[in-house]
Formats: C-alpha cells, sequence, structure tokens
C-alpha cells in the first residue's frame, strides 16, 4: 500500500506537560492532532530506520483510534517493528519493562493516567526513550517546537491491524507483534518476589482487597495475585478494564478510592486493601485500620525492601519528588545511603536509575517504583509491601508504628484547587514567589521560617537544570510548606499546596492529619492568599 504524505497546520499546544500530552479527548479527536504529535515525535527521534517500537495503553476511550494512526504513521516512517499489547492493551510499568526487555528503541503510551476516561474524559500519549523510562525534558521540548512548525506528516493507507489476538503480522513492511500484556511482566515480578511466600501467606488466610478500579491493573493483579499467587476469588474488584473506567475517577486516593478505605476501616476489615490508577503505576496502600500515605510507604519500603529477593543485597540510594515528605531521607541517612530530592514527575528519576545511583523511588501522588523498570509500578509497591509482609510476619498498621517509633514521623497532607482560572493560579504563586526573599528568619507563631526558594535541579548525571519546579517555604523545625502548579491537568489550572511536619521518635504519632498540621494550613493560607485570590473557600481533594 503506498505511504502517503498528507499536509496539515500545526497546533499551537502539542506542549507535553509532567508526563506526555493531556488533553480532553475531544480535543485530541481533532482532524490530525494525533497524527502531528506522533509524526512531531519521530521527527525529533534519531537513527529510527528499521527499530522497534512498544505500544499499548491502558485501554480508556479513544485508546484503540490513536494506536491505529500511531502504528500506521510508524510504519510509514520506517520503524521496522511494533510491539504492542493485545487489544492495544498494556500497563505503563509494563510498557517501560517491554521496551527494556526488547532492547527496543522506545514507546508510545496512551493514558491518561489517573484522570476520566471516556468521551468526556481526558486522553494522553507520552513518548518513552530505551531505558523503558518518559522521554526528559530534552526532547519533550524539541517535540513541541517541531509541532509549531510541522506542515505535513506521512501514513501508510493500509487498513486498520487486528490487535484482538496474539501473533505477527505486518503493516507493509513493518512488523506487528502482538504480545499478551500481563507474561512478561508477571516473569518480571518473580525475579523480585517471594512468589512462594507470598503463595503462603495466602494460604495461611491473609485477606486482601484489590481495587483495580476499572483500569489496566485489572488483568494484572487477577494474573498475579489470584492466578499465581491464590489470593481467593474476588480478591480483586472492579477488574475488568472498561473505556471509561465504568464512569469513575481512577486515582487511588481518600476521596476516589473511599469504599476501599471505608471497608479497611470497618471491624471486620480484611488484612490488605490496595488500588492502582487508570495505567497502572500508581498506588494506594491501606492496611486494617491504618491508611499509609503515599510518602511514608515510600520510607517504609525502602527501609525493608531487603526482605524481598530482589532487594536482599540492599538498596544503593533513595529519590523522592521534592513535593514529597522527608520521610525517606531519615531511612537513607540511616542506611548511609545517598538520597535525591528532584523535580515532580518521574521523568527526573530516570538518569539516577539508569546511573545506579538509586535503587527506589517514590512521589508523594501515590507513586512508587524501583530500578526494574522506569516508571512508578503500582503493583509492583503491592507485591513488594505483601513480601515485606509475609517476610515481617507482622500487620501493617504494626510495621508503621514501628517506623514511626524508628525515625519519627512526617505529617503530611497536600492540598488541591482544581480547574482555577490559570490567571488566578498565577496570581497566587506570584504572591508567593514575590515573598521568598524576605520569609528567612520572620516567625509565625511557633514556625521560624529558615528558608524560601523556588525549587530548582541540577540533574548530577547529564548536568541539565529545570527551573521553576514549586515554591518552598522551609521552617527551622524541618516542617514545609509547598506550592506549585500541577503540569497534568487538562482544563485551567490546578494548584497543588503540599503540608509537612515532622515530629520525632518520641512525639505523638496518633494526631488525625488535618489536625496536626492546621496551623501550618493557617499559615499556607495567609502567605498564598489563595482563597481572595481564587475565589475559592477549600480545596477540591485533601490527600
Ligand atoms: C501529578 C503528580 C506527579 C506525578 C504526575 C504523573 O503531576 O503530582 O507527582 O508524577 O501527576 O502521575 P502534576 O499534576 O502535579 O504535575
Ligand atoms: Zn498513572
Amino acid at each position: 500500500m503506498p505511504i502517503k504524505t498528507i499536509e496539515t497546520q500545526p497546533f499551537p499546544d502539542q506542549k507535553p506537560g509532567t508526563s506526555g500530552l493531556r488533553k480532553r479527548v475531544a480535543h485530541y479527536q481533532q482532524l490530525h492532532y494525533v497524527e502531528n504529535y506522533v509524526q512531531s515525535i519521530f521527527d525529533v527521534l534519531e537513527g529510527t530506520d528499521g527499530q522497534t517500537l512498544v505500544m499499548g495503553g491502558d485501554g480508556r476511550f479513544f485508546n484503540k483510534e490513536a494506536i491505529q494512526t500511531a502504528m500506521k504513521i510508524a510504519a510509514a516512517h520506517g520503524f521496522g517493528r511494533v510491539i504492542v499489547g493485545q487489544n492495544g492493551l498494556l500497563s505503563t510499568p509494563a510498557a517501560s519493562h517491554l521496551i527494556r526487555h526488547n532492547k527496543a528503541f522506545g514507546g508510545l503510551v496512551f493514558s491518561a493516567s489517573h484522570n476520566p476516561g471516556g468521551p468526556d474524559g481526558d486522553f494522553g500519549i507520552k513518548y518513552n526513550i530505551s531505558n523503558g523510562g518518559p522521554a526528559p525534558e530534552r526532547i519533550t521540548n524539541a517535540v513541541f517546537a517541531r509541532s509549531k512548525e510541522i506542515t505535513s506528516f506521512r501514513i501508510t493507507e493500509e487498513p486498520d491491524v487486528d490487535l484482538s489476538s496474539v501473533g505477527t503480522q505486518k503493516l507493509d513492511d513493518m512488523t506487528v507483534e502482538v504480545v499478551d500484556p500481563v507474561a512478561d511482566y508477571a516473569d518480571l515480578m518473580q525475579t523480585l518476589f517471594d512468589f512462594a511466600a507470598l503463595h503462603g501467606l495466602f494460604a495461611s488466610g491473609f485477606r486482601m482487597k484489590f481495587d483495580a478500579m476499572y483500569a489496566i491493573t485489572g488483568p494484572y493483579a487477577k494474573a498475579i495475585l489470584e492466578g499465581m499467587l491464590g489470593a481467593p476469588e474476588g480478591t480483586v474488584i472492579n477488574a475488568l478494564p472498561l473505556p471509561d473506567f465504568g464512569g469513575g475517577h481512577p486515582d487511588p486516593n481518600l476521596v476516589y478510592a473511599k469504599d476501599l478505605f471505608d471497608e479497611l476501616m470497618a471491624p471486620d476489615a480484611p488484612d490488605f486493601g490496595a488500588a492502582s490508577d487508570g495505567d497502572g503505576d500508581r498506588n494506594l496502600i491501606i492496611g486494617r485500620n491504618r491508611f499509609v500515605t503515599p510518602s511514608d510507604s515510600l520510607a517504609l519500603l525502602a527501609a525493608n525492601a531487603h526482605h524481598a529477593p530482589g532487594y536482599a543485597k540492599g538498596i544503593t540510594g533513595i529519590a523522592r519528588s521534592m513535593p514529597t515528605s522527608a520521610a525517606a531521607d531519615r531511612v537513607a541517612e540511616k542506611l548511609g545511603i545517598e538520597m535525591h530530592e528532584t523535580p515532580t514527575g518521574w521523568k527526573f528519576f530516570g538518569n539516577l536509575l539508569d546511573a545506579g545511583r538509586v535503587t527506589i523511588c517514590g512521589e508523594e501522588s501515590a507513586g512508587t517504583g524501583s530500578d526494574h523498570v522506569r516508571e512508578k509500578d503500582g503493583l509492583w509497591a503491592v507485591l513488594l509491601w505483601l513480601n515485606i509482609l509475609a517476610a515481617r510476619k507482622q500487620g501493617v498498621d504494626e510495621i508503621v508504628r514501628e517506623h514511626w517509633k524508628t525515625y519519627g514521623r512526617n505529617y503530611y497532607t497536600r492540598h488541591d484547587y482544581e480547574e482555577i482560572e490559570t490567571a488566578k493560579a498565577e496570581a497566587v504563586m506570584e504572591h508567593l514567589r514575590t515573598q521568598l526573599g524576605e520569609l528567612p528568619g520572620q516567625n509565625f507563631g511557633s514556625l521560624t521560617v529558615a528558608a524560601a526558594d523556588d525549587f530548582s535541579y541540577l540533574d548530577p548525571i547529564d548536568g541539565s537544570l529545570a527551573e521553576h519546579q514549586g515554591l518552598r517555604v522551609i521552617f527551622a523545625d524541618g516542617s514545609r510548606i509547598v506550592v506549585r502548579l500541577s503540569g497534568t491537568g487538562t482544563v485551567g489550572a490546578t494548584l497543588r499546596l503540599y503540608i509537612e511536619r515532622y515530629v520525632g521518635p518520641d512525639g505523638d504519632h496518633d494526631v488525625e492529619t488535618q489536625e496536626a498540621l492546621s496551623e501550618l494550613i493557617g499559615l499556607t493560607s495567609e502567605l498564598t492568599n489563595i482563597h481572595r485570590l481564587t475565589g475559592r473557600d477549600a480545596p477540591t481533594v485533601i490527600t
């Protein structure tokens, strides 16, 4: 079939955000929107001839159409092979693994992560490089620049590829290999965790609920937890991936996974509850009567990773995004290993992981992962937790409490103000930014400001500098206020306020979180003037 060159007009807004290009579905459905973006990505890559790409997505509405278009452009561009998940499905961590496992040139992940799906929801495309991780800013900036001047794209006129069964086909000269989305990922998990011990845990009557939120981890969790580890049927709920996630918001937090939370807080609660997001890279961990904040989970996983065979030799270092609480820092200090504080977004961990400087990474936004892939990995976090529970023969609550007794507790909350007019959100940032210079040394109640800045990060591996990554006010007692604008929203702007207070090993670890942070929460409103400047009197989501 001939390859056609089709003229197009550039779109002004194809700027990848924290994690790929996310827009409303209707926006993506505009004529040539996908084509322009995918062609812009391929145009900035060098040496793609005959190379292999991995493609797959979280199954959300428009996944099927976009993936067909991308494959046709890849064929026209001269790629030699595309490895694609059956029915176009791949979780984000599984896509990352397939890129690495097959030594592919890169991959395209079709997802808007935890954002709602369906015709009125969001869609996204993200390019990952050969290490399996999200493309660094050097590439995403080049893609954006290219997208603003693109005048044509090339596409094969072949009909759609049948992705419904595993096997190899041709799309023009390009080979399309349709693979089982779960198999290679499940193999990888077996190299990291003690599956015999986990099987024993379930055999001993351990009860767990995993909420797949009608998203991509359903098939993975069913195959691994129920299939390989013998967890009773029904352990995995909402397991069928649906194009609109059943109308829900596939973000595993206390707002959108409230039913799971309530179940774990009930008198006859199961031992362990977990959930993952739209594309399977986030995780929520709840023990019986004990929610574990993602920042604490990172610290706990790092401190206990050696219980799992894949990490038995110890970890080399930990990295966390700047707004993530400093709980993990104390673990790194005790272990005598490196600790890195990076800007928000998984792409900043890639270099550190590649260089072997860190083994475990995490973000306060329910993302944890390790050097086994170059994305955060929801099911991995769940399996590591299970491995730790099996090895320590203790419950989640007991383990968390012991951790606080050893390291102290970082009380932590994030307040989100969603879909604010962009100008108002920027006014809030500006209001705080102009005060940064004069804040150090000032006292507010019991709090003294030790430092205040606009966070920038100098990558120790490639020397690149990322600036304006969030405003920080740091207090003498280790408390912190961080304010930043979200880079993943699709409508208006989202302001995130991150608030943290440290209480030492002998302090009170049983205060309700919002109460423990109330003084800092009040001070945050004062310093940002958020209520007056946005006209909002409360956050949309508190996590
Ligand atoms: C959010 C999270 C961030 C995460 C990203 C992708 O980005 O805050 O930690 O890496 O989603 O899952 P934000 O919207 O804050 O830019
Ligand atoms: Zn995600």
